[in-house]
């Protein structure tokens, strides 16, 4: 039997309509544990503290968040009831700034309840419940679409580097980068994975490595600072990154690092493709300048897990995220297909109407 993503899958969301259980990727790759929210604030908190974590996973979250509030308060007055969900929205869009997956998803919802304003609460929460369930299988979906999209631009063999995680633990499944990954190896292409760490918060080390020895996809682990050199030996046939907001010219916001693993493919002439959901574009960003980036605690540099290995009274920058311009990128993967070189025209292509 091949080793099939469907197989044994991480079931990073779980979900039966009174609570949210969320893999603590905090946790990994050491323990497989689950933390249980039961409100929106209890997601909004586990989005914060990065329990979960990734641009389409957050969204996810985000919305069984809201579902989940509406639950707590159905037996509320409507107007009690409208007040609880607007301190509910109000909290889970201040949980992470970068991804828009987030504020995608919680548009979605704030839709689905603006979608009946008079009727009780009981039946709004129904209706949240129903589409913070349809959120996340669309995103399976979408997922499998982009797997599609993508793998048909990966020649078997190829050793592709890839940067942060885009795998199952980022979405509602499947995962994006990681996904033309996995959709690629099912196709029957042999295909080696390379995976940077991730400094500082190694979610190339702890997770994507996690996912691909789960999956046998073979992986090598790299420190982030030696993709160019495996390059100039020609070690890397591609590189593939998830993204966490798209401008509308192309401009792509990712992990940190992202931007120099581009501009190293674009001097050894390999090919930079981003994988990534349209619920990642943000037509309203007319470029990489107009994305937030989120800015990290220091402690995430100057040691970890409890250990300190910078002096006191240095000074740090970590932001979590950085632009590469979409001159960089060769190819974008969405459900929609690939694009090759994305520019403004070819992404307002993507959402005609
Ligand atoms: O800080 P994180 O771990 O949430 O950052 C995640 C990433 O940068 C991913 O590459 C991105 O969200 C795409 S996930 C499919």
């Amino acid at each position: 039997m091949s080793a099939s993503s469907e197989a044994n899958p991480v079931e990073t969301l779980r979900w039966d309509g009174r609570r949210l259980e969320l893999i603590d990727q905090r946790a990994l790759p050491a323990r497989l544990e689950y933390v249980s929210c039961a409100n929106a604030a209890e997601v909004a908190e586990a989005i914060r503290s990065m329990v979960v974590r990734g641009a389409p996973a957050i969204g996810c979250a985000a919305a069984f968040g809201v579902a989940l509030e509406a639950r707590r308060q159905e037996d509320c007055p409507r107007a009690e009831f409208d007040i609880a969900m607007e301190t509910a929205f109000r909290n889970l869009a201040a949980s992470r700034p970068t991804a828009v997956n987030l504020f995608w998803a919680l548009d979605r919802m704030r839709a689905a309840l603006g979608a009946g304003t008079r009727d009780d609460p009981r039946s709004a929460a129904g209706r949240l419940a129903d589409a913070a369930l349809a959120l996340f299988n669309a995103d399976l979906e979408t997922n499998r679409a982009i797997g599609r999209a993508g793998a048909a631009l990966v020649p078997g063999g190829a050793r592709v580097l890839t940067h942060c995680n885009t795998g199952s633990l980022a979405t509602a499944g499947h995962g994006t980068a990681l996904g033309v990954i996995r959709t690629a190896r099912d196709q029957g292409k042999r295909i080696s994975v390379i995976a940077s760490e991730t400094r500082p918060y190694l979610q190339g080390a702890r997770l994507t490595a996690w996912e691909m020895i789960r999956e046998k996809i073979p992986v090598t682990l790299i420190t982030d600072n030696t993709a160019g050199h495996l390059m100039r030996l020609g070690k890397i046939d591609l590189v593939l990154v998830g993204a966490d907001r798209i401008a509308a010219n192309g401009d792509v916001a990712n992990k940190i690092g992202t931007y120099t693993l581009a501009v190293l493919a674009e001097r050894h002439r390999i090919p930079f493709y981003v994988a990534a959901p349209l619920s990642s574009i943000d037509t309203s960003a007319a470029d990489g300048s107009a994305i937030p980036i989120e800015e990290r605690s220091a402690s995430e540099v100057t040691g970890y897990a409890g250990m300190r290995w910078a002096p006191e009274g240095v000074s740090v920058a970590n932001p979590a995220f950085d632009i590469t311009p979409a001159e960089l990128v060769s190819g974008l993967f969405t459900e929609k297909g690939a694009v090759t070189r994305p520019d403004a025209r070819k992404i307002r292509a993507l959402f005609p109407g």
